[in-house]
């Protein structure tokens, strides 16, 4: 079929992609007939469970009613209702509408850069976070780690200064670079994922050296940038990781599980003070940026019937559950492979499996997928690193199976358990 698919090398034969007919709840289900439990929630846009009902039902009931505006010129009660919600959940007040989460990233650099141009300043550095990943287009490729995503277009990214994750052995570190940065008078923005860095390998940090970057950057007068577009809806254990922290961003970007996995769908939302920025007669310091679906009737639709599916006592007691679990596992994982590490973050849990070759083309990525594959279960490492990311659909002893199959894959490879 000549479809090129994405983040896929085509000469590589294996695995070929496997037709899915049909999704609910946890399961893929395949033209051939089986049911494959899916553990990335679909690269992570998954929230409450594929297919769920209530989100289908608003999406359905929406395309019958309006499907799309021209935004910069007409509004619908969906956008302000899902903004509005949106503003009193992260405190932010004004939302712009992008189509995914790269696009969100890109929105955000470019409204934290022209922020400091239209009020005279000139200021021209952006910072990011060793083993960042904030998506694929050219500006928020440029804030993320240089490597195998990168590598062909390095010659066409800005430069942009990293300061080391945060991390107990790296602190001394990072307070070294945050030293330096007190002083200046350049800088534009930092932006992070809090508290998690999904691609790097789902590596985890404190929600105090969060607070303690943002500090010393909103110290040297730039903005804080938290893109929560994949620990948004859930995933750390609070609807936003950033709930976590005491210190709140400028500007946060949504995504992936802002539809509950149905729609494609980017926001941006950002402080009074950062669209005030915004706000004049002169018409060269307006926003000129729009994408063709801003604010798409039938992307609202599901957004609002997402965050409905959050206003419910249920969402809350099964995300605990779920957590809880990978709590557990993790615990177990200690106790059975002391020297593999494992990390646990609200419904993440990550381990690392054994081999010289490290990163995103560790050959495990190709072996353990399909290994697991064979046993209906989907699971897709980054290189070595072995996630299971359940949607709220999923039941404990669905987490416990995926577990004890990546035990089985290691005895499989000689690794036997303490
Ligand atoms: C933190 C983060 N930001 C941005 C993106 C890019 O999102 P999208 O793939 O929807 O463009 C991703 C994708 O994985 C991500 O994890």
């Amino acid at each position: 079929m000549p479809i090129w698919r994405p983040s896929t090398s085509h000469h590589d034969k294996t695995p070929l992609p496997i037709r899915v007919t049909r999704a609910q709840g946890s399961y893929l289900y395949t033209a051939d007939g089986r049911a494959i439990w899916d553990g990335t929630c679909a690269w992570w846009v998954t929230v409450h469970g594929h297919c769920h009902p209530h989100i289908a039902a608003a999406i359905a009931h929406q395309a019958h009613t309006l499907d799309q505006v021209l935004f910069a010129d007409f509004t619908h009660p969906l956008a302000e209702h899902l903004i509005q919600r949106l503003s009193t959940l992260t405190g932010l007040p004004w939302g712009f509408f992008s189509d995914d989460g790269s696009t969100a990233v890109e929105v955000a650099l470019k409204i934290a850069i022209q922020y400091f141009r239209n009020r005279g300043e000139r200021r021209t550095r952006l910072l990011a976070l060793e083993g960042a990943y904030h998506g694929d287009t050219f500006g928020a490729m440029s804030v993320s780690a240089r490597g195998l995503f990168t590598l062909p277009f390095e010659d066409w990214l800005f430069e942009v200064e990293w300061l080391p994750f945060p991390s107990p052995e790296n602190e001394a570190a990072l307070r070294q670079s945050l030293e330096k940065l007190q002083e200046r008078r350049d800088i534009i923005a930092f932006i992070g994922e809090p508290l998690l860095q999904g691609t790097a390998g789902m590596r985890t940090y404190a929600p105090s050296y969060w607070d303690l970057i943002a500090t010393t950057v909103r110290q040297t007068g730039g903005l804080v940038i938290a893109d929560e577009v994949f620990t948004g809806f859930g995933r750390t254990g609070t609807l936003f990781a950033t709930q976590q922290c005491q210190q709140k961003p400028d500007i946060l970007c949504l995504s992936k599980g802002i539809t509950g996995g149905f729609m494609p769908l980017g926001v941006t939302l950002v402080s009074e003070q950062v669209f005030h920025g915004f706000y004049t007669s002169d018409p060269l310091k307006a926003f000129y940026h729009g994408h063709s679906y801003t604010g798409n009737p039938l992307a609202c639709a599901a957004a609002i019937a997402n965050l409905e599916l959050w206003e419910e006592s249920h969402t809350w007691t099964q995300l605990q559950t779920l957590c809880d679990t990978q709590k557990q596992l993790a615990e177990k994982w200690r106790e059975m492979f002391p020297d593999l590490p494992v990390r646990t973050l609200g419904l993440v849990l990550a381990v690392e499996l054994p081999g010289a070759e490290r990163g995103y083309l560790a050959p495990h990525r190709h072996t353990f997928k399909a290994y697991a594959l064979e046993r209906n279960i989907f699971l897709r490492p980054l290189g070595a690193v072995v996630y299971i990311l359940p949607a709220l659909s999923s039941q404990p002893h669905e987490l416990e199976r995926a577990f004890y199959l990546i035990q089985d894959y290691l005895e499989t490879v000689g690794v036997s358990s303490a």
